[in-house]
């Protein structure tokens, strides 16, 4: 079968790897890629939120399966217009994708479905929230709607903090006597803090059947200890020693099958994969998000555990024929280091030589993903903020961290930075 793979991040290289080492898979396109998806895959141009394009590109080229990678063409309605066009397709529509592109969604369906989630309120005003936070105290949890991937969120552990949270979210001038500047319609979701573990669940559904499809844990933040700036993510590990097999039944139970049904009570179909981000309460687990595809970086620590099989769980979800499929999960440890380039997540530059990447041995067991890469007579080029993912798999954690970071260390790169606590028990 032929397969386009939509995307160009270090997630996408994984699913690529992961999905070619399938027999079903005979043809591999990818847009727009990287210079890592390009050495095993055929790489386009083509604009991934434009449905039409997409649709186009599939009938030319006999695409039998398209796999959505990032939130924005799931936002922007690419996966309802290709199954318009009869395409078997990886990823929610647009309505489904509201569960990650609208916090105050999200929270509704919780409500509507009695999901435990931190209690809240939403606010279209910045004074109203003003006073909701003086009244319900610190630490707070203010986030900005419709942003993903954890940017927007402020964890306010201060009332200033929470106080400058509201009004960058409605974007009031510190110098303004309180009138608003720029867009109006801005809406803040306010939550209370939730103390626990944080790890996330990955289900693939169908609009019908559920598939678990493992768990991870991802470091946000930029530097060793959970210091810094959020990030989209500097590691991950999976399985999350956190989601044991009874937390996991009750994550289902109480979180994953209610959203579900709540869905379809109102005509919305899901059929993709359902990101959970959790916190692990002492009380039991609670919803702190939902995105709609995989995670990156944790989706490089799952492709790496599930090989080819990964492309027979998705097609089948693709064509709505879960209830067939199964996984077999090898008792294993998967880890992936992000290396960066030096600023990220704020300003960096660009065109920087990574050296000595050719040398590193790849195998089933050990692959460095790229992200921000582009080839050039000199070598790989640091194109992105984050670069690449070394993966590692192994029978138990320990090795595995050791196994990636010896791949790390062998990788000449002066201009880029990386965590070196990924894995450890804090
Ligand atoms: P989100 O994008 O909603 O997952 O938020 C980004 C990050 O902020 C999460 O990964 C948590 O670390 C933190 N966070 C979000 N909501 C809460 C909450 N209610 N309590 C504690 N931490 C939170
Ligand atoms: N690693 C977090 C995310 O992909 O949203």
């Amino acid at each position: 079968m032929n397969i386009l793979v939509l995307g160009g991040g270090g997630r996408e290289h994984a699913l690529v790897w992961a999905i070619r080492q399938n027999p079903r898979c005979d043809r591999i396109h990818c847009a727009p890629g990287n210079a890592g998806i390009a050495a095993i895959a055929e790489c386009h141009d083509l604009d991934i939120c434009n449905g039409q394009q997409v649709v186009e590109f599939c009938s030319r080229h006999g695409i039998n399966l398209v796999i959505i990678g990032p939130e924005a063409p799931l936002a922007a309605g690419v996966a309802d217009r290709l199954r318009l066009a009869d395409t078997p397709v990886f990823g929610p529509g647009r309505d489904a994708a509201r569960l990650e592109t609208s916090k105050a969604f999200t929270k509704a369906i919780c409500d509507a479905a009695g999901i435990p989630t931190a209690r809240y309120a939403v606010f279209r005003e910045a004074e109203l929230a003003h006073t909701y936070v003086r009244e319900r105290g610190v630490p707070i949890v203010v986030k900005d709607d419709g942003l993903a991937a954890g940017k927007g969120v402020t964890v306010a552990r201060t009332l200033a903090e929470a106080r400058d949270a509201i009004d960058a979210i409605f974007q009031l001038s510190a110098t303004s006597s309180g009138v608003p500047i720029g867009d109006s319609d801005r809406t803040a979701v306010i939550e209370d803090h939730l103390d626990g573990v944080e790890a996330s669940l990955f289900v693939l559904a169908d609009g019908r059947d559920v598939l678990p499809f493992g768990t991870a844990q991802d470091y946000k933040r930029a530097y060793d200890g959970d210091l810094g700036p959020n990030t989209g993510g500097m590691g991950a590990i999976s399985p999350a020693p956190a989601l044991t097999e009874s937390i996991v039944a009750r994550v289902l139970d109480e979180i994953i099958h209610p959203t579900l049904a709540e869905l379809e009570h109102r005509q919305i179909r899901f059929q993709g994969v359902l990101y959970a981000g959790l916190m692990i309460c002492k009380n039991g687990p609670h919803l702190l998000e939902y995105n709609v595809r995989f995670g990156d970086p944790e989706c490089q620590a799952l492709m790496i555990r599930l090989g080819g099989q990964a492309l027979d769980a998705i097609l089948a979800c693709a064509n709505g024929e879960l209830q067939e499929t199964g996984l077999n999960w090898a008792d294993d440890h998967a880890l992936t280091v992000v290396m960066a380039t030096k600023g990220y997540p704020g300003s960096f530059s660009k065109g920087s030589v990574i050296r000595d990447l050719e040398d590193i041995a790849q195998s089933s067991r050990l692959q460095v993903f790229h992200a921000g890469t582009t080839p050039s007579p000199d070598g790989t080029l640091a194109t992105g903020g984050r670069v690449l993912a070394v993966t590692a798999r192994e029978d138990i954690a320990s090795a595995a961290r050791n196994s990636a970071y010896r791949a790390v260390r062998d990788i000449d790169w002066a201009d880029g930075f990386y965590r070196t606590d990924i894995g450890r028990q804090p």
